[in-house]
């Protein structure tokens, strides 16, 4: 997958550009991401001669057909990372096939993104009043979002001393005097540590289901939990630890993910997923989609809507020939034999 870090520095400074890095207050200098080193580890091993005319790298989720199996991520005060936003990466979504994830603390309306035509999703947070979180349900619902994305894992900014990057977004975002999706002004004020519990995920699940439209659980990491929401009757669990964005000691994605299977759920991932290679590796461990979300902000800063699609693009290319090198018609077909992991 290209790399648009450097281009992204200089357009954003080194401010913004730490917030969207956003290293925890307990990540030391010389540190590297856990999670892309984590799914650096894995190797993949081809077969040959199977014998396929080509190779097809679509994926069926959720009642939709994917281009491939992985989408776009959810992230905060989108605009700052590039003027047309993530109404720039819906279009490229959009004219792809790949599902989007967006943010309630995106400042783009969320009826401009759907309008796009993209598969989209909203992200919520577990916090503050259900009230609250049923309404911006039933908006998702008015502008045609596929579904729903809570994140139940640290939902809220945290404390000043533990913000990504050392960097409070919401003062970013209250100086250009923006409204964020789920604020009519700034960012929703919401507790730093939010009481949520399996009560309102309940009613939020009723909610959504109403409305025809799907529920997905993100930051779940232990199996018990993850068992618990889809015996709830959620659509699916996205294994995130957000990014390592708040702490640097949570468990690498993939190692948890490894460990997912007896929960019997629906499972996403996200969280350092850098190269086709990883989701490959992130399929065969049975994520049914790969989101993606630092290299594409990246790529909006350094270029675009142009650059996006570059990146996009050029990361289903290269699934197509992993798929080919592993001998598979499809990337279903991957088996566990094929994919090893270095000590
Ligand atoms: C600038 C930025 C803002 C983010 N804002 C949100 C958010 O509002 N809600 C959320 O659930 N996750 C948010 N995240 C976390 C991402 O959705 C994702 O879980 C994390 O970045 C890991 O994926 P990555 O390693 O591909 O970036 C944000 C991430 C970044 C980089």
């Amino acid at each position: 997958m290209k790399d648009f870090r450097e281009a992204s520095r200089a357009a954003l400074g080194d401010e913004l550009y730490g917030y969207l890095c956003g290293r925890p207050h307990d990540m030391n200098a010389g540190d590297v991401d856990p999670n892309e080193l984590a799914w650096s580890r894995y190797r993949l091993v081809p077969r040959v001669l199977q014998g396929h005319a080509g190779v097809d790298v679509s994926c069926k989720l959720f009642g939709s057909e994917y281009a491939a199996p992985f989408g776009v991520g959810a992230f905060a005060a989108d605009r700052l990372f590039g003027e047309a936003g993530v109404g720039a990466i819906a279009r490229v979504c959009a004219s792809l096939g790949l599902p989007l994830f967006v943010s309630e603390e995106a400042v783009t309306p969320l009826a401009d993104i759907a309008a796009t035509g993209v598969n989209c999703w909203l992200q919520l947070r577990a916090a503050g009043p259900i009230e609250r979180a049923v309404r911006l349900v039933e908006h998702a619902a008015s502008v045609g979002c596929q579904g729903i994305v809570l994140t139940v894992l640290a939902p809220v900014h945290p404390v000043p001393g533990l913000h990504p990057g050392g960097v409070d977004v919401t003062a970013h975002v209250a100086q250009r005097g923006w409204a964020t999706i789920g604020a009519s002004e700034g960012v929703a004020k919401l507790p730093a540590f939010p009481s949520w519990s399996m009560s309102e995920l309940h009613t939020l699940l009723d909610a959504v289901h109403a409305l025809g439209m799907r529920l997905v659980v993100k930051g779940v990491m232990h199996p018990a939990d993850a068992r618990a929401c889809h015996l709830a009757g959620c659509d699916g669990v996205m294994v995130s630890n957000i990014g390592v964005r708040q702490s640097y000691r949570w468990a690498p994605v993939s190692d948890v993910l490894e460990r997912m299977h007896e929960s019997e759920a629906t499972l996403l991932v996200d969280g350092g997923l850098r190269h086709a290679a990883d989701i490959v590796a992130a399929r065969v461990l049975g994520a049914q989609l790969s989101i993606i979300v630092r290299p594409v902000v990246h790529a909006l800063a350094a270029g675009g809507e142009a650059a996006v699609n570059e990146l996009l693009r050029g990361l289903i290319g290269e699934l197509q020939a992993i798929c080919a090198w592993m001998g598979a018609a499809t990337l279903a077909d991957i088996t566990r034999d094929q994919l090893t992991k270095l000590n």
